[in-house]
């Protein structure tokens, strides 16, 4: 019967939300330049709208130079002209909203770009005003680096010496993203306006970068014999993080309408990454991200669902749940290509208690691309998952671009495409809608408690809801027939026809719901 408890009535609209993220680069080109951008996002809202998601999260379009696809910023209150510009993004928020869809951004608040005017300002001597934006220090007496830190992407060092002063300063990502000091009033300050520009225009609330690493060690002592290595932002956990985080709460909480703060915490303590929600007064929503590193396993996944729900459920947080992003291989890769797998993944992923993130193109079933040595742009090795969205069968495959897109498509465009998914009642983009209406109409399914039911190996059960309107799930991740005794009617089935009774035997890779 259901352990983790519904939440309390009146919820606010992200409780019950399914996000889609947007990687702009890569969801649909308008000018011809081979890079999608803000008016491609906003031609394609009807396929939002028809596949049911509720808001949309964009990845960075802000001003950058790219070092790291955006999430290098060089301005956090403009738009990178490859993307458009305030008006194009303005008319998209008004256009979303009208149909229903609300936007929520990403805000990189722990490292700028190195463009960015305070980074010059801060970099050009000792004294400059700016210098404490940014974290500098002097090399050890034997000219030796501050701290044994690595960075989280190319795994170097997660210090870069500056010829004009001196000095070293501190890069948690690559050298090209300078972290920002947040112990510094001025800049704490200016970055909550930041976050009032875009509220301003509109936004339904941020998914915030790595915020768990805005607070800083003061003694930036080294990492612990045994974590030497290790990037520094699976770790960093300090005090003065939740201080900026329930200031940064305050900010959201004093404009109308929810606006929601999600933080993207990479930390491995399932504990320490529950306690950025606070007491209710610091995140409304954070990442978590075991369901991600878990294969698919029936027992892996039962141990990674009970962990994150046992880690949350004392505080009364609201659980995330994320398959795929721009950061991991896609899911269905993950898992060894298989479709059956990425069907099932998706009546998982969106009858869990929770918040689900959905990353653009899952709904395609598409796989990751394959990138040939001479088209690779990441440092950090993760194009596959950003390849372009394919929306119709020929090539451009709806991207006006005379050139190919800036990365290649993924396997078979002519085949993983919206159009040609979209005529065929039995595709995995029809999956993805009927689960989506379901949840929709589902009360037990948005909101209800969740308790893990008993089942043979191989084998993923849970309950939504309790009573009459109570719904179970059940995902055979076996290859073959399983018996599995649970009344109900089938309401919806990866594999058979909706409105019979269940016959008590799961189809080899089936997820099914009962009600
Ligand atoms: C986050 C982003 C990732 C980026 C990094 C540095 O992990 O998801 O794409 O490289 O932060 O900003």
């Amino acid at each position: 019967m259901p352990t983790h408890p519904p939440p309390t009535s009146s919820e606010p609209w992200w409780k019950t939300a399914v996000v889609y993220q947007i990687y702009p680069r890569s969801f649909c080109d308008t000018t011809g330049n081979g890079v999608g951008d803000l008016e491609g996002i906003r031609r394609h809202l009807d396929h939002l709208v028809w596949l049911g998601i509720d808001a949309i999260w964009l990845s960075p379009f802000f001003t950058s130079p790219m070092f790291d696809y955006g999430y290098d910023v060089a301005d956090y209150c403009d738009v990178d002209r490859l993307f458009g510009d305030l008006a194009t993004f303005d008319a998209l928020v008004a256009d979303a909203h009208a149909l229903g869809i609300r936007v929520i951004i990403d805000w990189v608040p722990n490292h700028s770009s190195i463009d960015h005017p305070w980074f010059v300002e801060s970099r050009s001597s000792r004294d400059n005003p700016k210098r404490d934006w940014y974290v500098w220090r002097d090399p050890k007496p034997d000219g030796s680096l501050p701290n044994n830190w690595v960075e989280s992407l190319t795994y170097g060092p997660a210090w870069t010496l500056d010829q004009t002063t001196g000095q070293y300063y501190l890069h948690n990502f690559l050298p090209q993203q300078p972290d920002l000091n947040w112990a510094n009033p001025g800049l704490k300050t200016a970055m909550l306006d930041t976050l009032r520009f875009w509220l301003d225009r509109g936004v339904d609330g941020f998914r915030m970068d790595v915020v768990h690493m805005i607070g800083k060690d003061p003694e930036l002592a080294d990492e612990p014999p045994e974590f030497v290595g290790l990037p520094h932002d699976i770790l960093n956990e300090q005090p003065e993080t939740h201080v900026h985080l329930r200031d940064i709460r305050k900010v959201l909480d004093s404009y109308e309408g929810d606006r929601v703060a999600i933080g993207e915490i990479p930390l491995f303590d399932l504990d320490l990454m529950a306690g950025h929600y606070g007491d209710d007064d610091e995140l409304h929503l954070v990442f978590n991200f075991p369901l991600i590193f878990a294969q698919w396993d029936a027992s892996q996944l039962r141990n990674v669902l009970t962990t994150t729900l046992a880690a949350l459920e004392p505080r009364g947080a609201w659980p995330t749940w994320v398959l795929s992003n721009h950061d991991f291989p896609r899911h269905r890769t993950r898992y060894g290509g298989s479709e059956a797998y990425a069907r099932a993944a998706a009546v998982l992923l969106l009858t869990l208690q929770g918040t689900p993130f959905m990353y653009a193109g899952e709904e395609l079933g598409l796989l990751d691309a394959v990138i040939p040595p001479d088209r690779v742009r990441d440092p950090a090795g993760r194009d596959g998952c950003r390849a372009p969205l394919p929306w119709t069968a020929e090539p451009p495959h709806g991207w006006s671009t005379d050139t190919e897109p800036w990365l290649p498509w993924p396997p078979v465009p002519e085949h993983s495409n919206a159009e040609v998914l979209r005529d065929d009642p039995t595709s995995i983009l029809h999956l993805y809608h009927s689960i989506l209406a379901l949840r929709r109409d589902t009360p037990a399914l948005r909101l209800g408690g969740i308790g893990m039911l008993q089942t043979p190996p191989g084998v993923l059960a849970f309950q939504r809801g309790d009573g009459p309107e109570a719904v179970t799930v059940v995902v055979n991740f076996t290859e073959g027939h399983m018996p599995f005794d649970v009344a109900g009617v089938v309401a919806l089935s990866t594999t058979r026809p909706a409105n019979d009774e269940f016959d008590g035997m799961l189809h080899p890779d089936e997820a099914v719901i009962l009600r």
